[in-house]
């Protein structure tokens, strides 16, 4: 198989340059009403024909390939230069077609089997032993895979339509801000793939909640937290105990969602923890990204903002924070600010999967 760059497989860190990337006329269709049927099939055949292309799901826009095609796999690393040791979230049609991708562990299978009717399809990601027709590229070599079955209305059409599970990280570019809508999947891929199809904004706003599974003797399972997400931890705490991810080893490379430095927008962006640490630089230009808006906000009047942008204007409501976190980061990215400065959530429900992105996308490398 010839694939159209160099791969290597856990060991290096290395960027592929997608240097000999195709350049596409990028289309954008719609899946509202009308459209549905015309939208799922544009985006079956040329996923049948191993393209790359842009779907709506619940959390994020995904970039979408048929799994069981590596060369088509190899594709979505291209457009969004993302490293080959980051693997890929494998989407299934249906809870049946979970066979196909992982060995679910007779330890457990009950816990998995509980979680799938209590969450999917939905924004929760389950690790798993992989399935050996699974390619390597897919789960960038580890044994492992992460399967989640979507919510989204047209993505679970075009899985079903496809009847092969799809793999789809989030629609952007490496490192970037994870796309809500389909302009903003524009923003970040025009040119690198064939097709983004456009269901309006997504729902939850956030990427889906990561979770491995460890068995314990007569006890409840103890569920890793790989991602926090918009399935919470207090939702989880019913089937198992939930924790952090243990520290691996230096040697080991992380999985760049697990990178401190993810879901950057350009302009830097300070959490900042209490109004009283802000130390604003002379001639700069600040942005306030607050929680419920400037009539609501210790920090609006300690400094003559630029612009102030609210996650859940007034009444301050976690979920509508979490829809809005992706688009508003975005929109302040692009005001010609010299530096975002963001008011921190408090971390309980969806509170901690925010305040994760904020944390993450405030880390410069
Ligand atoms: O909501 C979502 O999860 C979206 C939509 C499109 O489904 N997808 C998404 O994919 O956020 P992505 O690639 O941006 O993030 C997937 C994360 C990465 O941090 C990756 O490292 C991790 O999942 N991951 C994938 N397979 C894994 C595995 N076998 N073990 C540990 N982490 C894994
Ligand atoms: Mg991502």
């Amino acid at each position: 198989m010839l694939l159209p760059f160099e791969l290597k497989f856990g060991i290096g860190q290395q960027r592929l340059t997608g240097h000999d990337r195709p350049v596409f006329e990028t289309q954008t269709i719609q899946a509202a009403d009308d459209d549905f049927k015309n939208a799922v099939r544009e985006a079956v055949t040329l996923l049948r024909a191993g393209e790359v292309v842009a779907l709506p799901t619940e959390t994020v826009y995904g970039l979408g390939a048929d799994a069981f095609n590596p060369e088509a796999v190899a594709k979505v690393f291209a457009a969004k230069e993302r490293p080959s040791f980051d693997p890929l979230i494998v989407h299934i049609g249906s809870v049946t077609d979970l066979k196909s991708v992982a060995i679910v562990p007779d330890e457990i299978s009950d816990t998995v089997n509980r979680l799938i009717s209590e969450f999917w399809p939905g924004p929760l990601t389950l690790i798993l032993p992989k399935h050996p027709d699974v390619p390597d590229l897919v789960t960038s070599g580890l044994p492992t895979v992460a399967v989640r079955q979507s919510a989204h209305p047209v993505f679970r059409a075009i899985n079903k339509e496809l009847g092969r599970p799809i793999a789809a990280p989030s629609a952007n570019r490496f490192g970037r801000i994870s796309p809500t809508s389909a302009s903003a999947v524009s923003k970040e891929l025009d040119g690198r793939i064939p097709l983004i199809v456009d269901a309006g904004a997504c729902s939850e706003g956030l990427e889906s909640t990561i979770i491995s599974i460890e068995p314990r003797e007569g006890k409840k399972p103890i569920f890793r937290l790989h991602r926090a997400g918009p399935i919470t931890k207090e939702q989880l705490q019913a089937f198992g105990k939930v924790e952090k991810l243990k520290q691996v080893s230096a040697d080991q490379p992380l999985a760049p969602g697990q990178l401190p430095s993810h879901y950057a927008p350009l302009t830097p962006l300070i959490l900042l923890e209490s109004p009283t640490d802000f130390k604003p630089e002379p001639g700069k230009k600040y942005g306030l990204l607050s929680y419920k808006g400037e009539d609501d906000s210790p920090y609006a009047d300690i400094h003559d903002w630029e612009m102030i942008e609210a996650l859940s204007p007034g009444s301050g409501k976690l979920a509508e924070a979490a829809i809005r976190l992706f688009f508003t980061m975005r929109l302040m990215d692009e005001a010609g600010l010299d530096c975002i400065v963001a008011e921190p959530l408090s971390e309980t429900g969806l509170g901690v999967a925010i305040m994760d992105r904020l944390r993450r996308a405030s880390v410069r490398e």
